[in-house]
């Protein structure tokens, strides 16, 4: 803006003020039905999607790729490579939901034949969504799904340009995503990938990963397993193991199982790698939750009575001290909203009325305010009395 002087301004203003009382003069006095603004922004953040099975195929031994399109032919929303999509399946009277982070790049995305894919490891028996989305789950059958969600991206104002990622097993899936982005040129960073699996014959998305190695994108496979003839490197992603790949100054970005995550945090730290350079996804709570300090041991075994309050309906339904009060409340057949199922995003926050519960304290992504009045996110709690909670009618 130029100044021009005190009485110019004041009569330029003053035009200005003018102008502004004719167009309102001039405006239809009749209800506003339209937000143009809004309509962008729903149309760029839908919110749930009904996405149709495209494709299934095999991404590994234990693992099978999952693409997806829009059931109604639309453009599907922008995301970032590394973000998760919140996938939704019908069970009985209930829904369930579980997050997969993003296996395709966003570039494949935005045709309008665009399409996302997710890469999902069968379970080792306990699994639930994992088993139905590698043994029934068809080409042709629909879900419901929310994306892009969570940070786990590159943020050029926060992290360097030379990242170095930490994966372990279907932790690889957000990094395949930004090594086929990097690939295409439409993300401007340099990778190296550190992958820990278990087998050779059992390296999730190879082919793809490799078809995306290049000046920009760098893959170092790690066997934790003992193989005959494998030369390449062996043993877990140590400290001693990073340093050999890392170049000065990278961000370090691990995705993995909750115990990896533990694990390399200590290796960092043995690094002197600052906290602002390392940003983590954990795929979900721990498996065993009573390995945690402050965890009452006596309580492993326990199951509880979970009083569930919804408007003016009260539940009361059992709940296992070692399963978080999110899967209480899903086995019961009784629907919570869930997104991350890490203790982050908030989404499943609950009022606890009475009773004791054990917070996650990898998972506790609560407020000050939320701890303080009784707060806490039910995919990161343990029930270890009987305990009565508040959740929103949906
Ligand atoms: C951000 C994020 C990204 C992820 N990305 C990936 C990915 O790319 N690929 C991947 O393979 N995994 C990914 N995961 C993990 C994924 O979300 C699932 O946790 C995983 O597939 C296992 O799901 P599951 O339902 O089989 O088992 P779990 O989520 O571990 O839940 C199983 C437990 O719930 C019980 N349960 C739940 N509901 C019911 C019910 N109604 N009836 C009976 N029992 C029930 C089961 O018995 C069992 O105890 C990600 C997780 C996070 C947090
Ligand atoms: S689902 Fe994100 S905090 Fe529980």
């Amino acid at each position: 803006m130029k100044v021009k002087g005190f009485l110019k301004d004041v009569g330029g203003a003053s035009r200005v003020t003018k102008a502004r009382l004719a167009a309102f003069a001039r405006a239809d006095s009749g209800p506003v039905t339209s937000d143009p603004i809004a309509e962008v922004a729903a149309a760029w953040h839908p919110g749930r999607l009904t996405l149709r099975v495209a494709q299934i195929r095999r991404a590994s031994k234990t693992a099978k790729t999952v693409r997806f399109v829009r059931a109604d032919g639309g453009e599907l929303p922008y995301f970032y490579a590394g973000q998760f999509i919140a996938l939704e399946f019908p069970l009985g009277d209930t829904v369930i939901s579980r997050p997969y982070s993003i296996s395709s790049a966003p570039y494949e995305a935005r045709t309008p034949k665009g399409y996302v894919e997710i890469t999902v490891r069968r379970s080792r028996g306990d699994g639930f969504m994992a088993d139905y989305i590698n043994d029934t789950l068809r080409e042709g059958d629909t879900v419901t799904g929310t994306l892009g969600c969570g940070q786990f991206y590159f943020e050029p104002l926060r992290d360097s340009r030379r990242i170095v990622a930490l994966a372990g097993g279907t932790g690889i899936t957000p990094f395949a995503s930004m090594a086929k982005e990097i690939a295409h040129g439409t993300l401007d960073v340099d990778l190296t990938v550190l992958f820990g699996s278990v087998s050779s014959d059992d390296i999730i998305l190879k082919e793809e990963l490799e078809a995306c190695a290049g000046p920009h994108v760098r893959i170092v496979h790690v066997l934790s397993g003992e193989e005959p003839g494998w030369t390449g490197e062996r043993g877990f992603l140590s400290a001693e193991l990073i340093r050999k790949y890392s170049p000065d100054g990278a961000s370090y970005f691990i995705c993995g199982p909750q115990a990896m995550y533990t694990f390399l945090r200590g290796e960092l730290k043995k690094l002197e790698v600052p906290a602002r350079r390392v940003r983590f996804e954990v795929f979900g709570t721990p498996k065993d939750i009573s390995r945690f300090e402050g965890f009452p041991q006596e309580e492993k075994e326990a199951v509880h009575r979970l009083t569930v309050v919804r408007g003016i309906r009260e539940d009361v339904i059992p709940a296992r001290a070692s399963e978080s009060l999110a899967v209480a409340l899903e086995r019961a057949g009784i629907r919570i909203e869930t997104a991350c199922r890490s203790g982050e995003c908030g989404l499943c926050r609950t009022k606890v009325l009475s009773g004791r519960v054990f917070v996650c304290p990898e998972g506790d992504g609560r407020r000050a305010a939320d701890k303080e009045f009784g707060y806490v996110h039910a995919c990161s709690a343990y029930p270890v009395s009987d305990v009565k909670i508040k959740i929103p009618i949906l």
